[in-house]
């Protein structure tokens, strides 16, 4: 199985997805946030309010560049990371699997209060909307995309992820 790059907005999943489905596929799990939060010392908001967005995005480009070398594992991206071309010409270019987690607003508007503090680009409700609105058709650009509204759990997510690999690869065999 190549490297599977999960993609889609703040709050859908993408790290506790990510999580399980490493579990499922025996490989490693990367988070991007938090590897490019190493890599600056700083965690992410502190890094976007000291060194300003354009700082971070040009780490997390690097870093991504880096995960090119990874045979196998799953990789959490940030919110905005397939937003940007670069990004996802690096991760084609790796041979990497990229597939967004759809989730509609409602469902991400109930995941994300209580951490808006920790995510600087979601601002107040509307502008999130709207940014979700700007996003999603890059999200679309993913090979695969796995809708995971009213599934009951992370776990349950990656099955459904795995499942979807599965008909695209034919894993395990
Ligand atoms: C961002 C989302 C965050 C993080 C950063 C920017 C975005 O990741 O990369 O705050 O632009 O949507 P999560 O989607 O994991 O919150």
């Amino acid at each position: 199985m190549p490297v599977v790059y999960l993609v889609g907005f703040m709050g859908c999943g993408k790290t506790s997805v990510g999580e399980a489905l490493a579990a499922i596929l025996g490989v490693h799990f990367v988070d991007l946030d938090r590897l490019v939060s190493e890599r600056l010392g700083a965690p992410v908001v502190e890094v976007f309010a000291r060194l300003g967005e354009a700082v971070f995005r040009r780490e997390e480009t690097r870093a991504l560049a880096d995960l090119g070398r990874l045979a196998q594992g799953v990789v959490a991206t940030g919110g905005g990371t397939f937003c940007f071309e670069e990004n996802r010409r690096l991760i084609l270019a790796s041979g990497g699997i990229p597939v967004y987690l759809e989730a509609t607003w409602p469902t991400l508007l109930a995941r994300l209060p209580g951490k808006q503090a920790e995510r600087p680009k979601f601002g107040d409700p509307e502008a999130a909307r709207a940014l979700l609105a700007a996003r999603e058709p890059c999200y679309r650009l993913a090979r695969v995309v796995v809708p995971v509204d009213g599934l009951p759990s992370p776990r349950a997510a990656a099955v459904a992820v795995a499942q979807a690999l599965g008909r695209l690869t034919g894993w395990p065999g």
